[in-house]
């Protein structure tokens, strides 16, 4: 298959091939997706294809107005009318019981859809001008960190989508926030950028969901039970307080293995093969931390140190992916 790498100037044609049942590859405020028409079944099954992804494992649908959930949701409770129209549009997905006619292919046979209304504009003009609704996962292949830059996307697909569309976007770096609002309960099963103090300014007995909390509970979110994220690099988070983190990792490296270091703020190591500061505050971290992951595996490195410290706000949602990159191996100093 050739993939057509085009720019935002060129939606049309992009808008077209995903009303005819094909794949296209778009920006938004969170990560690239990968869309096809969500009440195609077999444009459906491409996805799937092209990112080798377990069938078990469903999927957000896009939609470009707030009237579109009616396509999809069967009942809106109070809960999430507010966070509908607090946050939409932006980097939230909320869950409701699904309307009869939603693939099952889409939900993977449960009885709830996953839905977004992204804030980014490409993705909204290509959403409107398809007239179709947009299934769309991250646009990595299954397992890898999610693209956050076009490059990223074209390494992982090329040749398994129709179209790619490199845009600008992605300023919140990790995957929208999933909130289940299918029942009386608010409750987050995948933390991201709005994030669980947000919610409660709005609903007060939100709640993050067990299996965030306690990492032995088996998560809801069925995406956040595989591994995930993971560079090709072996990563080893390193915890605690900025002082104790850098004194065990430079305890730790030489010059014997090509060994990375994701600093989280600007930082010296003399054995250190390559740095990349992740930034100084969570936000930046959260921008930056799949794109240094893949940044690593890029130039070789086999081994990375990520200096972390936990912290509320959109920390949590960095602790979630940064602990699935690195497959829980955890070191607290
Ligand atoms: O920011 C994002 O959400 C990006 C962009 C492209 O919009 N999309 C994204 O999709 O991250 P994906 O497929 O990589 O992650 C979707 C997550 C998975 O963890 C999946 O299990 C969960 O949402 N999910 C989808 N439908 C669900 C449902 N009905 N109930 C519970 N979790 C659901
Ligand atoms: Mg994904």
């Amino acid at each position: 298959m050739i993939t057509k790498i085009i720019d935002t100037s060129d939606i049309e044609s992009a808008a077209k091939c995903l009303k005819n049942g094909g794949t296209v590859v778009f920006p938004t405020e969170t990560v690239y997706g990968l869309g096809a028409d969500a009440f195609n079944p077999d444009a459906i099954e491409k996805i799937y294809i092209a990112k080798g992804r377990p069938s078990d494992n469903p999927l957000i649908v896009h939609i470009s107005d707030i009237s579109d959930v009616s396509f999809l949701a069967r009942s809106i409770t109070p809960n999430a009318k507010i966070l509908m129209e607090i946050f939409w549009p932006g980097p939230l997905t909320l869950i409701f019981k699904k309307k009869d006619n939603v693939p099952d292919k889409v939900t993977a046979g449960l009885d709830t859809v996953a839905v977004r209304y992204p804030s980014n504009e490409t993705a909204r003009k290509l959403i409107k001008q398809s007239g179709v609704l947009v299934a769309a996962p991250s646009a990595n292949l299954s397992g890898s960190p999610s693209p956050t830059i076009c490059e990223d996307v074209v390494s992982d697909l090329n040749g398994r989508v129709d179209y790619i569309i490199d845009g600008t976007g992605c300023e919140i770096g990790l995957e929208s926030t999933v909130v289940d609002v299918s029942g009386n309960e608010t409750v987050i099963l995948r933390p991201g950028g709005i994030t669980l103090e947000m919610i409660k300014e709005y609903i007060p007995n939100a709640k993050l969901d067990g299996g965030l909390i306690d990492e032995k509970t088996i998560p809801k979110c069925p995406g956040l039970k595989y591994k995930h994220y993971s560079p090709k690099a072996e990563l080893i988070v390193v915890q605690g307080e900025r002082e104790n983190v850098r004194k065990y990792i430079s305890s730790k490296l030489n010059k014997s293995r090509k060994a990375g270091v994701l600093s989280y703020g600007e930082a010296e190591y003399e054995n250190a093969e390559l740095i990349i500061n992740a930034g100084n505050n969570m936000e930046e971290y959260a921008h930056n931390l799949f794109s240094a992951l893949r940044t690593f595996d890029k130039k070789g490195i086999t081994l990375i140190y990520a200096e972390f410290n936990i912290e509320d706000g959109m920390g949590v949602a960095v602790r979630n992916r940064l602990y699935k990159a690195a497959n829980h191996n955890i070191i607290e100093v």
